[in-house]
């Protein structure tokens, strides 16, 4: 396959690497980023299960309001979409 629009992404200039863990994994992330955007760049999308049918959740509207990206932090519970990823910090998702 042929590429029509040249690629830049080598010019990206990505703040320092980072890492934090989610569930006993370790996910790298830039300095900056939300802990929602290092997940996702990770490839995690399923944050909690649906307290009555226990269906996988995840992040919805991605600016704060809609809940559905809450995770637990240092014993808090705080919205993913929101707190900023830091180096060494420990995640957890609310599966059940
Ligand atoms: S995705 Fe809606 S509050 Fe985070």
């Amino acid at each position: 396959m042929m590429r029509l629009i040249p690629n830049h992404t080598s010019q990206i200039k990505r703040a320092k690497e980072i890492s934090f863990r989610f569930d006993g994994q370790t996910i790298k992330a830039h300095q900056g980023e939300t802990i929602l955007v290092a997940l996702m760049g990770n490839g995690i999308k399923h944050l909690r299960d649906a307290p009555v049918d226990v269906k996988p959740r995840g992040a919805f509207c991605c600016i704060g309001l809609c809940q559905e990206c809450v995770v637990k932090v240092d014993g808090q519970l705080v919205e993913s979409c929101r707190k900023i990823a830091t180096d060494g910090l420990v995640v957890q998702s609310l599966r059940q």
